[in-house]
């Protein structure tokens, strides 16, 4: 009885055996074309725990990160086609959690309706910017993302396990970047495509680390990147309980800069995308809609959700 017991789970775990063995070859060689004896050996005494960790199957093993995303929106004509958008992508991501903050005084009808007839995991907050916050020139959406970062700080714990992105609704995300971003440890990043006058903007990576910025416009920030280039480590955001985006002295396009400044130093980043070489998200941004021919009187008989 035992003996066939143990043959049977032999025999099970005997092709996974045989594959890892194979990938590991795979592996080993293709570095050591590359790369030379020392690290030939170093990669060759590192490889087979990693490998192992993917492809045994293994009941116990923790779920992967959860990857929080944050996102602040308001009411405009555009919002439901972005937010819809944003949610054809979002409920494709395994392991995923949606934290939407609206900029208003209480949850609106559109909004509940719409997340609740989604099929992504969320929490809904809202918080009304204050009008003396309201004017061109002003960063946006601080209070929102403050909002969410405060929601995790409430409920979630060191035992948790999670990245936080932060995922303004006019944005374009490919699948990969969730896959990308999930191994972030502290603070990892990457290139955004179509944002600041450029075609991308990206981290400088040499040797793997990060060294500087490709950037078009106020390149000597700290950390030149977009909101749509990072993502924090849960545990980051815990352990740094004071970490918040600005509004005292904050200017538009320094909030990156300013928050990651309170996380994180240039050189701990991690380069993901390919040591930052891949776009996987893109600064779309709606055209400003014209609704020039919206009637003033006789609308239409029905009320419809737009
Ligand atoms: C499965 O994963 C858990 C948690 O990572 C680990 O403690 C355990 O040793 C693993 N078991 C096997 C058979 O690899
Ligand atoms: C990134 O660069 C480092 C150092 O050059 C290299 O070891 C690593 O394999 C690269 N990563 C990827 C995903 O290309």
């Amino acid at each position: 009885m035992m003996k066939s017991i143990f043959y049977s789970r032999f025999f099970i775990l005997l092709p996974w055996v045989l594959i890892v063995i194979i990938v590991i070859d795979i592996d080993t060689k293709r570095s050591s074309v590359r790369n030379t004896a020392h690290s030939y050996l170093s990669r060759l005494s590192s490889a087979p725990r990693r490998d192992a960790a993917v492809h045994a199957p293994n009941r116990t093993a923790p779920p992967p990160p959860l990857i929080y995303a944050i996102t602040p929106t308001y009411s405009r004509a555009v919002q439901k086609a972005e937010l819809t958008r944003l949610a054809n992508t979002f409920r494709q991501v395994p392991h995923f959690h949606w934290i939407v903050v609206e900029d208003s005084a209480s949850r609106t009808e559109l909004v509940s309706r719409f997340l609740a007839r989604g099929r992504v995991p969320y929490t809904h907050l809202h918080v009304l910017t204050p009008r003396r916050f309201k004017r061109a020139g002003m960063p946006r959406a601080t209070e929102q993302r403050n909002a969410a970062l405060s929601w995790l700080r409430a409920h979630r714990t060191a035992t948790d396990s999670g990245v936080v992105f932060f995922a303004d609704d006019d944005n374009t995300y490919s699948l990969e970047l969730f896959e990308e971003m999930r191994s972030t440890k502290g603070v990892s990043v990457w290139p955004v495509g179509l944002v600041g006058g450029r075609r991308y903007e990206r981290p400088i990576v040499e040797k793997g680390k990060v060294v500087g910025w490709y950037t078009g416009w106020k390149a000597d920030r700290p950390f030149a990147i977009d909101m749509a280039g990072f993502a924090v480590n849960l545990q980051v955001i815990l352990d740094n309980p004071r970490a918040l985006f600005k509004r005292r002295g904050a200017k538009p396009g320094m909030q990156e800069s300013d928050f990651l400044k309170q996380i994180t130093k240039l050189e701990d980043l991690e380069p993901k995308a390919r040591n930052c070489t891949q776009v996987l998200v893109w600064h779309t941004r709606t055209e400003k809609v014209n609704l020039g021919n919206e009637p003033k009187r006789h609308q239409d008989s029905v009320l419809i959700e737009v």
